[in-house]
């Protein structure tokens, strides 16, 4: 059985290089057990965390970073490519987060782009996919669908996919406290890596996403096919984060 893996989207937070530092440390004392860890912090706190990471020998806690450029290098003003990344220590790459896709109008293509350059420079990715209220509301055959066809636009001819997560967030689910009922959110990790094996002829670990904090992480994690889960505003707090790992280190996996 794969180790569980709990993976900390910080996304805009926190506010300064001290709170993210501060909050970093907190973490970096959690003793892990057989969890993998990993922390996502905006770019701009990459580097110094890295430092501090190596400082504190907190090589348990893994970096990752919440979005890639599909170009190593170039005239592409703000962008940050694979490589730079990679040379900072970063191991995990969020790609196709819902919010991005949101706000940044980021497209499946460029998903797909992002996917195969951060995979190609040795980085492992976290692949967010999740169907939004609407497709929901038709049912769970609709949400599968609506997975699929994403699931198929983002990794078409991605191979070696062993680096891959997906991270399944039901949009409407995440920030907002509601939840997916934990056997659903089972039951589609298990059509993520089924559809994606026969597609593919790979089975990624699947996380779950989406208003995930210290009372129901259990409820997701405990099933085999949940191999962790991705979590934003939960762990922004250093206590509840730490719970939820807590909770992760004595699941009982069914
Ligand atoms: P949330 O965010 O835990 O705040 O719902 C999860 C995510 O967007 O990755």
């Amino acid at each position: 059985m794969p180790r569980k893996l709990i993976a900390a989207n910080w996304k805009e937070n926190p506010r300064s290089k001290k709170l993210a530092f501060d909050l970093f440390r907190a973490v970096a004392k959690v003793k892990t057990g057989p969890v993998e860890v990993a922390v996502c912090p905006p770019f701009i706190y990459l580097e110094g965390i890295a430092e501090l990471r190596r400082r504190m020998l907190a090589k348990r806690v893994s970096l990752g970073a919440q979005d890639v450029f599909w170009e190593e290098r170039g005239p592409y003003t703000s962008e940050i490519g694979p490589k730079m990344l990679k040379s900072l220590g970063v191991k995990y790459i969020i790609v196709g987060h819902s919010e991005r896709r949101k706000w940044m109008k980021e497209t499946d293509r460029m998903v797909n782009k992002k996917i195969k350059l951060a995979l190609a420079d040795g980085l492992r990715v976290i692949l967010c996919v999740g169907e939004p209220l609407a497709a929901r509301k038709k049912g769970i055959a609709a949400a599968r669908r609506f997975i699929e066809r994403q699931l198929k636009k983002d990794i078409a001819g991605v191979r070696g996919g062993g680096n891959i997560v997906v991270a399944y967030e039901p949009i409407w689910a995440i920030g907002t406290g509601r939840n997916d009922r934990p056997e659903d959110a089972r039951d589609m990790a298990s059509f993520i890596k089924g559809f994606v094996k026969m597609s593919h002829h790979f089975s990624p670990r699947v996380l779950y996403g989406g208003s995930v904090n210290s009372r129901n992480v259990a409820d997701y994690i405990q099933w085999k096919e949940v191999d962790g889960a991705l979590v934003g505003g939960a762990s922004q707090n250093a206590v509840e984060f730490k719970k939820i790992i807590n909770h992760a280190k004595h699941a009982n996996i069914k």
